[in-house]
């Protein structure tokens, strides 16, 4: 049995005093919730959240890391300080990411490989754009970028990953992909993970993100392949990411 994770993407957003307003927010609120939680936020902000969520069930992380371990990379995080401040889970290859840094899939896999050997969960996203959705390369798109991963990592290591789908054209515009054609990409997805480990891959936590509120939460998570959210602008709200908790679980 899966268990339902669902994960904040704060993206870049935030300060300290809001942070903390919303950490207490989500520390009162969450009761006790048989679902796993996670925010991912700014780097700056981890030891904000090492020090308000240690004592609770919420874990934190961090929203990309460095491919390399050490050294002369300014501006770069390592997965060993992510570690550092207790992060249990990191996104990998948000297409933000890859569209405005240039992130492809050789990269990508790169940074789950950091993660994986720091001991950090990593988030691996994938998800086509509208042109590829149009053009009917949905299935073509989403394996290649899972793949690229697959091909890098020891199966020992497929049931340490948690793979996100979210559709580039559904992120941050209030569009939605439905059950139906969400399930769709997470039953090809399972199904790449199986194909290269099959007893770990049917464990995998396969997350949507996408739009995803507390009005359509439940319905996306009601379909068997999506065991979760990655959750952008509706994570910012206490009130809006403990009511995707509840409909979650
Ligand atoms: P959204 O973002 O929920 O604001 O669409 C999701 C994401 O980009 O992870």
């Amino acid at each position: 049995m899966r268990r339902t994770l669902i994960a904040g993407n704060w993206k870049m957003n935030g300060n300290q005093a809001a942070n903390a307003l919303l950490l207490a927010g989500l520390k009162e609120g969450i009761g006790a919730s048989v679902v796993q939680v996670a925010v991912c936020v700014p780097a700056p902000y981890l030891f904000q959240c090492q020090a308000a969520l240690s004592a609770t069930a919420i874990g934190w992380g961090a929203q990309d890391l460095s491919v390399h371990a050490a050294g002369a990379y300014t501006g770069e995080v390592s997965a060993a300080m992510l570690q550092d401040f207790d992060c249990s889970h990191v996104i990998i290859g948000h297409s933000e990411r890859r569209s405005n840094h240039g992130e492809d899939d050789a990269t990508v896999a790169l940074k789950v490989n950091a993660a994986l050997a720091a001991g950090l969960t990593p988030i691996v996203c994938v998800g086509e754009t509208l042109a590829q959705r149009e053009a009917g390369q949905t299935q073509d798109v989403v394996s290649r970028q899972l793949d690229a991963v697959l091909g890098t990592i020891a199966v020992e290591m497929v049931g340490r990953l948690v793979v996100a789908y979210e559709p580039v054209w559904a992120i941050g515009t209030g569009k939605t992909a439905t059950p139906e054609m969400a399930q769709a990409v997470h039953a090809i997805l399972r199904e790449r993970l199986s194909a290269k480990a099959p007893a770990a891959g049917a464990a995998v936590q396969i997350l949507y993100g996408g739009s995803m509120k507390p009005d359509n939460a439940r319905e996306l998570l009601a379909m068997p392949d999506i065991d979760g959210g990655l959750i952008g602008g509706a994570a910012l709200k206490a009130a809006d990411f403990l009511a995707i908790i509840h409909a979650a679980g």
